[in-house]
């Protein structure tokens, strides 16, 4: 059984993939800390701007067990990750691992941008979160704290941009994906409602 859920940056899919891995049972996977961990390591090994030979070289040395460093989480290598995410040997690189951890039993949930059009085409129920900019923007504000509101809303649109206009693999809702707009939704209210979308699909 297999999971696919999409949607743009600080949509709450991190939350409902976990929320769902959980209620299920399943595996989970952060497709976005592997991007990020492509753009760190870019970014140590060959300074900024970061290049294309430093990002596919990261990408092809990538070992994901090293997943804890707390740099990651940061929105300069989210916006690295975005970045190399537009390379298609990058892409190429990170699918293996994505599509050998989805075959995990029981099942796997697998959080991206890509997981239900290009990783997991046949996966078993797709959700796409989304949420207007402006919320996003909030929700990601609190996050960090003292953050400003309006750097946070330019660093997100400019994210979506850049993940939504790349020629390999760009963020787009699967046609057979539910889409889940989580803008007026709190946490509780989201997961419910993604449980239910995937028990409707749920092979018995
Ligand atoms: O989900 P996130 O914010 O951690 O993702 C960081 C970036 O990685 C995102 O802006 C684009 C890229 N990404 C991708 O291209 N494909 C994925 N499956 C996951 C992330």
């Amino acid at each position: 059984m297999i999971i696919a859920v999409d949607g743009p940056a600080a949509a709450g899919k991190g939350t409902i993939a976990r929320a769902l891995a959980k209620h299920f049972g399943y595996h989970f996977l952060d497709t976005g800390a592997l991007y990020r961990m492509v753009g760190l390591a870019a970014i140590r090994a060959g300074g900024e701007p970061i290049t294309t030979p430093a990002a596919i070289a990261a990408a092809l040395s990538l070992d994901p067990s090293s997943f804890t460093d707390a740099e990651l989480r940061t929105e300069k290598v989210g916006a690295a990750a975005s970045i190399v995410a537009v390379i298609p040997e990058v892409r190429a690189a990170l699918l293996d691992f994505q599509r050998s951890f989805a075959r995990k039993p029981p099942g796997a949930v697998l959080d991206g941008r890509d997981i239900g059009t290009v990783v997991c085409p046949d996966a078993h129920a797709k959700l796409f979160v989304t949420a207007s900019a402006e919320v996003r923007a909030r929700r990601r504000q609190k996050e960090l704290g003292s953050a400003d509101y309006e750097a946070v809303l330019v660093d997100i649109k400019a994210r979506d941009e850049r993940d939504s206009k790349r020629a390999t693999a760009p963020l787009v809702a699967a046609k057979d994906a539910v889409v889940l707009d989580t803008s007026e939704m709190d946490i509780a209210a989201a997961v419910k409602a993604a449980i239910a979308a995937v028990e409707a699909r749920r092979v018995p």
